[in-house]
């Protein structure tokens, strides 16, 4: 079984989405899976053209010679895929969106309607892997999570396959304060980093979720007052050391 995650960070490495999917990945490798991230920001993937030859000319193959033939096979390869971003402007960032545009190989070209009288395209091959969605946002509150759930609703139609976890983490920032004076927070830090690698081994053992584990990973990290002042806290620092 293998479980690969596209990060669409440009923070890459360093990124709190990282911060996220490693722990969900040690508990899947801790129970057997090949595991595999991938850090969008590191590779060579161009935007889409339009010109629909994945669909016409050269069906279910892109004209595009970079490393997203590649990204396709081990997209299909894996048993699960996991789709990570930070909430940018209450989407996900460019490098996402791109990622996503270029599965367009994965469909086929004529439209289909659906039984709830909306429309869409059929997958080009018989099994897809099964989906998690891993979000952070910068804000507290559940606000800049609304207009996600258009992309969300995108890979549904993009990938029939279902979706096995989804991971809304507000407070994202939170994970790169904690520096263990928080004595608090970093409790809170742990407590998350374990019900995502408890997600990660219920994923593999059981092929689901379970929705206390969900729960857990829900958690606030902090309140709001708490957030607000430990990020204006850390901005003023950053200003007043710059001399602004
Ligand atoms: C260009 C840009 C736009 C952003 N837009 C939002 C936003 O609309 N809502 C939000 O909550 N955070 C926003 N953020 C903050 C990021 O979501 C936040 O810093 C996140 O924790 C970064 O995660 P990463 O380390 O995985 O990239 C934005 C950050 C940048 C750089």
């Amino acid at each position: 079984m293998k479980l690969t995650v596209f990060n669409g960070s440009p923070r890459g490495q360093a990124s709190n989405s990282h911060r996220i999917v490693a722990p969900l990945l040690d508990g899947a490798r801790a129970a057997g899976a090949e595991v595999e991230e991938v850090f969008l920001i590191e590779r060579n993937i161009q935007h889409c053209r339009g010109c629909f030859s994945c669909w016409g000319g050269t069906p279910g193959r892109c004209v595009l010679d970079d490393d997203m033939a590649e990204l396709l096979d081990l997209y299909l390869d894996s048993s699960y895929v996991g789709l990570a971003s930070p909430v940018y402007g209450m989407y996900v960032t460019g490098l996402l969106k791109n990622f996503m545009d270029r599965l367009l190989p994965l469909a086929t070209p004529h439209i289909q309607r659906s039984d709830d009288g909306t429309f869409y395209h059929e997958g080009r091959v018989k099994r897809f892997p099964r989906q998690m969605f891993v979000f952070n946002s910068g804000f507290p509150g559940e606000h800049n999570f609304l207009v996600l759930q258009t992309f969300v609703e995108v890979a549904k139609r993009m990938n029939p396959g279902s979706v096995v976890l989804e991971v809304y983490r507000n407070c994202g920032e939170a994970l790169q304060l904690a520096d263990g004076e928080n004595e608090e927070l970093t409790a809170r830090i742990v407590r998350f980093d374990a019900a995502l690698r408890e997600a990660g081994r219920e994923l593999v053992a059981h092929g689901a979720v379970r929705p206390e584990t969900v729960e857990q990973i829900h958690l606030p990290l902090a309140t709001d007052e708490e957030y607000m002042a430990a990020v204006n806290r850390f901005w003023d620092e950053e200003i007043g050391q710059r001399g602004g």
